[in-house]
């Protein structure tokens, strides 16, 4: 199968990769980059149709970039007999093309089931704690309620649990088994505020997918 090269994001249509680095933050600058056209109040039609124009371009180059994530891992997986392998071996491959994909994904990583709680399981990023109860934190709370969580502020979600103070927003994402068993939660934090929106939802819980159709 071949494998796309899934390469980072951020040079590439100028601007336009800069804005996919972040959810709304993206849009801040979008709306700023344009206004510079805009008519002196800045809230002109044209500043309002550029704005809306580059966000509709930046979802569809995150679009995009989720495809070809997925294409990679399950490229790999393919040709290096991932089958054959376990759900860890998936794991560390699915964190190393999201962080080298997307440089504003601060922590990636999993928190496995074990028993009724959470423990750490591959991850990149600086150190993440070992052990969470269900119900705790994003991660628990994503846990219990087996639903995807996105957080823009992580300073305003009760009980959030800072492992890296650089930490501002997060999306956390259930992962399930071959059965329909919550097998664990792939968290990914990034340094800057509002980073994630419904599109990295579609794309992770897609990746994620793969441990459904997963035979070992
Ligand atoms: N912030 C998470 C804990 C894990 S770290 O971010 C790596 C939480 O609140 O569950």
């Amino acid at each position: 199968m071949k494998r796309s090269t899934a390469a980072p994001l951020g040079d590439e249509a100028n601007g336009t990769c800069d804005a996919l680095s972040t959810g709304g933050g993206r849009h801040d600058r979008i709306d700023h980059r344009n206004r510079r056209n805009a008519p002196a109040d800045g809230n002109g039609p044209r500043a309002q149709t550029c704005a809306a124009a580059g966000a509709d371009e930046s979802q569809t180059l995150k679009q995009t970039a989720y495809q070809e994530c997925l294409e990679t891992i399950a490229a790999i997986w393919s040709d290096e007999g991932g089958a054959s392998l376990d759900d860890i071996a998936l794991m560390a491959t699915i964190n190393s093309v999201l962080a080298n994909r997307f440089p504003h994904f601060y922590w990636t990583g999993f928190y496995r089931v074990c028993g009724d709680r959470l423990v750490v399981g591959p991850y990149i990023g600086t150190i993440g704690c070992l052990l969470i109860e269900f119900g705790r934190g994003v991660c628990g709370t994503a846990a219990a309620r087996r639903e995807t969580v996105i957080v823009p502020d992580v300073h305003q979600f009760p009980g959030h649990i800072a492992c890296d103070p650089k930490s501002q927003s997060e999306i956390v994402v259930p992962v399930f088994g071959p059965d329909g068993d919550l097998i664990a939660v792939l968290d990914v934090d990034s340094d800057q505020l509002d980073a994630f929106d419904e599109e990295d939802q579609k794309g992770l819980e897609t990746i994620v997918g793969l441990f459904e159709k997963a035979s070992w």
